[in-house]
C-alpha cells in the first residue's frame, strides 16, 4: 500500500481548513485534502457575510445576541472567544488584503440579519462573501491540496490518531501525519432539501461514530427559512437572511405577513422561529409562502445581491419584482464532533476538529446568522496555535494495513434517497417521538444490509441525529418536537 508522511493533514478546504493552513508556519509540511474541487464546500456558497462586533462597545451585544439565539445551550467561554477574538481576526484578514464591501467614502458596510440587535454583518461582493473569502484563502495558501480525495477512515490506535485512509485516483492508501485536523463541514446530504455543497455528507462524523468518538448536540440541526426548493438541483438556492435584514417580507399567497402571529419580531425573529413558523403555517393553512422583495429598487438589488439576482434570473425569476416561493431547508449543523476550545477531540490524541464539523457549543441550540464564517476563522487560529506548540512532541510510528471494505454498492443509491426522505420527513424541522422512532428503526434495518461504507457512514451520522432528537423531549432552539403524530 502506498504511504505518505506529513506533519499536518487537514481534511477539508473550506474556511476552517484553509485558515488553519494559513495560520501554520511555512516550514511545516502540510497537506490539505479536498473531496472534490476545493470550491465545492459550504464556505464557497455562503452569502450573508461575517458577523463581527462593530467596535469594543458592541462586543457584549454580539455575545448577548449569540447566547440568546443559542437558547441556553451555548458554552459561554466559546462565545466569549468568538466575539472577542473575532474583531482581531477580521482586522488581520483586512490587513492581509481582504476587501469587504465599503461605501463611497471607504467605510465598511455592515448589514443586519435576523436576531442581531444591530447591523454588524460584513459582506463582500454583495451576497458573495463566502466565494470571496474562499478565493482569498486559496490565493494565500502555501501548501498543496490533494483534490478528489475521499477520506474513508481515521487511523487510530490506543487513543492516538496517526493519519487517515483515503480513496484517490482509484487507489486506497494511508496518509500518516503528526497532527490531523477534521475541517470537513456538516451533514447536508442526509436531508432531502438542503443548501449545502454536494460534498457535505457527514462522512467524518460517521467515521468518528465508528471509532467511538463522541458527537454532541446532534439534534441541533438548523433549517434556513428562506430557500427556493422548487428546482431539480441537489443544492437548493439560498435566499440570504440579509434580504430580510434589509426589508424583504415573508407573505402568504394573499400577501399577509403572518410571521407576526408567531413572534413580535416578524421577519427579524431568529432563524429557528421563522423556519418553524413557515413550516407550521403551510401545514395548517395549505397556503404557499413567498419572499416579497418589492421594497428593493431594481438597480440597488442587482448591485447588492448580484448572485441571487443572477441565479434566480437563470431559472426565470425577475427579481426584485417577482415573488419567490420559499420553504425552509436544512442549512447548518450546530451539533458535531465534540471538541475543546482549541479544537482538540476529546479522547483521541493528535486529532482536531474545526468549523461546522466541530461542536464547541459556540452556537448552542441555534446559530446566530453569519457567525459561522467567523467561527471558522477564529477557531482555526486556535487549532493552529495548539499544533505549533505540540508538533515537536514525540510520537511513535504505527502502521495500518487493514483492508478497506467496499465504499459503494449497487443498492446504495436507492437507500441513500430513502434516507434523505426519511430524515427530511421524520427527523427534520418538526419532530415527534413516534416518527423519530420509525426513522430509527428503519436506519437500524438499513445498517444491517450489505451496503457500501460511505452509505454506512451517513447512516451512522443520521442515527446520531435521531437518537439525540429522541433524547431531548422538549423543544429547544432548532430542535422542535411536538406531541402526537407530527407531519
Ligand atoms: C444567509 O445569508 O442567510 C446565510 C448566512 C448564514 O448561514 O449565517
Amino acid at each position: 500500500m502506498k504511504q505518505i508522511y506529513k506533519d499536518v493533514l487537514i481534511v477539508g478546504a473550506g474556511v476552517a481548513g484553509l485558515h488553519t493552513a494559513l495560520s501554520l508556519d511555512d516550514d511545516i509540511d502540510v497537506l490539505v485534502l479536498a473531496k472534490d474541487y476545493a470550491w465545492e464546500c459550504n464556505t464557497f456558497y455562503a452569502q450573508g457575510g461575517i458577523a463581527v462586533a462593530v467596535d469594543e462597545e458592541d462586543i457584549p451585544y454580539h455575545i448577548k445576541d449569540t447566547l440568546s439565539a443559542g437558547a441556553g445551550l451555548c458554552d459561554e467561554g466559546a462565545v466569549d472567544i468568538l466575539c472577542h477574538e473575532g474583531p482581531v481576526v477580521i482586522k488581520e484578514f483586512i490587513k492581509k488584503g481582504f476587501e469587504f464591501d465599503k461605501d463611497r467614502y471607504g467605510n465598511l458596510l455592515y448589514t443586519k440579519e435576523a436576531a442581531h440587535s444591530r447591523s454588524r454583518i460584513l459582506h463582500a461582493g454583495g451576497d458573495a462573501t463566502g466565494r470571496y473569502v474562499h478565493q482569498f484563502l486559496m490565493d494565500m495558501l502555501k501548501f498543496p491540496i490533494l483534490y478528489n480525495t475521499q477520506v474513508t477512515d481515521l487511523l487510530i490506535h490506543n487513543g492516538v490518531c496517526y493519519g487517515v485512509r483515503v480513496f484517490h485516483n482509484n487507489e486506497i492508501f494511508n496518509i500518516y501525519s503528526k497532527k490531523i485536523v477534521i475541517a470537513s463541514g456538516g451533514v447536508g446530504s442526509v436531508y432531502e432539501y438542503h443548501t449545502n455543497a454536494r460534498t457535505i455528507s457527514s462522512d467524518m462524523q460517521g467515521i468518528c461514530v465508528m471509532h467511538g468518538i463522541s458527537l454532541r448536540d446532534m439534534e441541533m440541526m438548523q433549517f434556513h427559512p428562506t430557500v427556493f426548493v422548487e428546482s431539480g438541483a441537489v443544492r437548493k438556492q439560498l435566499l440570504s437572511e440579509s434580504l430580510r435584514g434589509e426589508g424583504a417580507k415573508v407573505v402568504d399567497d394573499e400577501g399577509r405577513r403572518f410571521l407576526f402571529d408567531y413572534d413580535d419580531r416578524g421577519e427579524l425573529s431568529p432563524r429557528n422561529i421563522v423556519s418553524q413558523a413557515i413550516f407550521d403555517y403551510r401545514l395548517r393553512t395549505k397556503k404557499r409562502v413567498f419572499l416579497d422583495l418589492s421594497n428593493f429598487e431594481e438597480g440597488f438589488f442587482m448591485k447588492r445581491f448580484p448572485s441571487i439576482y443572477f441565479n434566480m434570473g437563470n431559472i426565470g425569476y425577475n427579481l426584485p419584482i417577482d415573488l419567490v416561493p420559499i420553504s425552509p431547508a436544512f442549512h447548518y449543523a450546530m451539533g458535531g464532533i465534540k471538541s475543546d476550545l482549541f479544537g482538540r477531540v476529546e479522547s483521541v490524541d493528535s486529532l482536531y476538529v474545526v468549523g461546522e464539523a466541530a461542536n464547541t457549543r459556540v452556537h448552542g441550540a441555534n446559530r446566530l446568522a453569519s457567525n459561522s464564517l467567523l467561527e471558522g476563522l477564529v477557531f482555526s487560529k486556535r487549532v493552529a496555535l495548539d499544533i505549533k506548540l505540540t508538533l515537536k512532541n514525540k510520537k511513535d510510528i504505527v502502521l495500518f494495513d487493514e483492508v478497506e471494505p467496499s465504499l459503494i454498492k449497487q443498492v446504495d443509491k436507492e437507500l441513500k434517497n430513502e434516507l434523505r426522505n426519511l430524515m427530511w420527513n421524520y427527523a427534520g424541522i418538526k419532530r415527534d417521538e413516534k416518527n423519530l422512532q420509525k426513522a430509527l428503526n428503519r436506519v437500524e434495518e438499513m445498517l444491517k444490509l450489505p451496503i457500501g461504507k460511505l452509505l454506512r457512514l451517513r447512516l451512522l451520522s443520521s442515527r446520531e441525529i435521531i437518537k439525540s432528537a429522541l433524547k431531548r423531549k422538549v423543544s429547544l432552539g432548532a430542535h422542535y418536537i411536538v406531541k402526537g403524530d407530527g407531519v
